[in-house]
């Protein structure tokens, strides 16, 4: 049995960060809503909890708060920035708001370098964003490090493994924070470190196993990471019952289908049926120039095309989708006061009119974890690194109407953007990077002749998330030469513009 730990999610923005720190120390946890009921955390045993920071006041009307009976299970506990408050709270210390929110670095002095703080030296820099603050401590706790301003940076109870942090130590600009996540795990829960992504190919190639037993599994196969990844550990479990459909609408980019398909039918021996379905997409799409009507004729005719190839195909119980944990998460509104707000569905999901028994193996995973299960099951880097590439493909990058001819001309625009961000070794530092074809024409001139073209947007992203995004800062001479190979290569296009806004206020797809 894998140790679990537990965070409680107080709402703070960096909860899925805590629980990647926890995961890359190889051990496993899972993040449930601070006010979830204690016969679910009870069932899930965990080896220690977390309580996450957040954005509210102890002191407030309705403050979330700790169930008692959390700590009455008597496992170690570790509460961050808002969770070290409301262990204070409930406890009998005293929670008051500060002077002035402090944010930003802070030098940390370790007073007792034992348990949580061990192997920290005597002073190290920890990451503080808080407006309130401790003023007193319980009885039975003890500060073990303080800054100028925090005589309570951080603090444990002289008797039970209850300790709290005042700053985060799942952020990049704590230095040492992930020895002090370690130490706590390892030395104070007494987890062991056996969390890695070949012991869980084994265990969910089991699970698969017993749970599909002799039936049949249907995949809906994009080529993006998460599908592709799905499909492969499946596979793994149980060969040639997983058939997977792969739907070409016509809408992606040069040789797609046939990259898709090579690599998944003749090099990973997996069942593929590939549709050619884009004449269906392409009549359906006709005339059609709003973004987000474009999107609801897509997701209907995916579903249409996929339900007409699953009949032929005979009885299914099972459907196989790479959700990932990040979309657990949002989904069952697991996040605490600060939830989020998802914009995007993919196209391709679930048919909504077919009755299968889900099959969702990656959905404890975090991508990063997902690219590494890929890696292990022999799945080539080209897909696991590939960009995300939305579901509605390049009608949403085609702006105004959708034609086979303008699809052609972004096509060999997108190919050379690739072409060019992949030789100059760009492409992994960006989230995104692609083409959209312009719906207006600009006059050039060619030789001695007037040219009256179209216009391609050049559009290159850095981002973490896909929520936020600034726009890449590409060299102007790699700026130049993906404009001169489109305007020189690409029939129909005569000029080429730089997009430089940034996500938020604009997108990162135009339409
Ligand atoms: P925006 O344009 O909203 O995009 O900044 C954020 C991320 O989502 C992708 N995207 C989509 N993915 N279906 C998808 O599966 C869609 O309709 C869709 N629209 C945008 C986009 O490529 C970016 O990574």
């Amino acid at each position: 049995m894998t140790d679990t730990i537990l965070i409680l999610d107080f709402g703070s923005q960096t909860t899925q960060l805590i629980a990647r720190r926890v995961r890359e120390c190889r051990v496993y946890c899972e993040i449930l809503p601070c006010h979830s009921p204690i016969q679910v955390i009870r069932q899930l045993n965990p080896r220690g909890i977390i309580l996450s920071g957040g954005p509210a006041s102890v002191y407030d009307r309705d403050a979330p708060l700790l169930d008692q009976a959390v700590l009455a299970l008597d496992r170690p506990v570790l509460g961050i920035c808002y969770g070290m408050q409301v262990l204070t709270h409930l406890l009998g210390g005293k929670v008051a708001a500060a002077q002035e929110r402090e944010y930003g670095k802070a030098g940390l002095r370790i007073d007792d370098p034992s348990d949580l703080l061990a192997g920290l030296g005597t002073e190290t820099i920890a990451w503080m964003s808080h407006g309130d603050k401790v003023l007193s401590l319980p009885s039975e706790w003890t500060a073990i490090a303080h800054t100028e301003n925090a005589p309570y940076a951080a603090m444990r109870h002289v008797k039970r493994p209850l300790y709290a942090v005042q700053f985060h130590p799942e952020v990049i600009h704590t230095p040492m924070g992930r020895q002090i996540l370690e130490n706590f795990l390892l030395r104070v829960c007494g987890c062991s470190p056996t969390w890695t992504m070949r012991s869980f190919i084994e265990k969910s190639v089991e699970e698969i196993r017993e749970t599909v037993g002799t039936e049949r599994v249907l995949c809906a196969l994009s080529g993006g990471v998460d599908s592709s990844v799905t499909a492969r550990l499946v596979h793994e479990a149980i060969g040639d019952r997983l058939i997977c459909v792969f739907v070409d609408n016509g809408l992606l980019r040069r040789g797609e289908t046939e990259s898709v398909v090579q690599t998944f039918r003749e090099d990973l021996k997996l069942k593929v049926i590939a549709v050619d379905a884009s004449d269906r997409f392409l009549h359906a799409l006709k005339g059609v120039t709003d973004p987000e009507e474009k999107r609801k004729i897509i997701g209907a005719e995916f579903i249409g095309v996929f339900e007409e190839e699953a009949k032929k195909l005979g009885r299914f119980v099972f459907l196989a989708q790479g959700t990932l944990y990040p979309d657990v998460i949002e989904s069952q509104q697991v996040r605490g006061p600060s939830a989020t707000i998802k914009t995007h569905h993919n196209v391709g999901g679930l048919p909504s009119t077919m009755e299968f028994r889900l099959l969702e193996p990656l959905r404890d995973l975090f991508k990063d974890e997902v690219r590494e299960v890929g890696g292990d099951l022999d799945i080539p880097e080209t897909i696991l690194r590939r960009h995300p590439f939305p579901g509605p493909g390049l009608a949403v990058r085609v702006l105004g109407e959708v034609t086979k001819a303008r699809l052609d001309i972004l096509r060999a625009a997108d190919a050379i953007v690739e072409e060019e961000f992949k030789r100059t070794g760009l492409y992994q530092g960006l989230w995104q990077g692609f083409a959209v074809l312009l719906p207006v024409k600009s006059v050039g001139v060619m030789g001695d002749a007037r040219t009256y073209e179209n216009v391609v947007g050049l559009r290159a992203v850095v981002s973490e998330d896909g929520m936020t995004a600034d726009w890449a800062r590409i060299p102007h001479e790699v700026l130049g030469l993906i404009s001169n190979r489109i305007i020189n290569e690409v029939k129909g296009v005569n000029r080429v513009v730089y997009d430089i806004s940034s996500k938020p206020p604009s997108t990162i797809e135009w339409e």
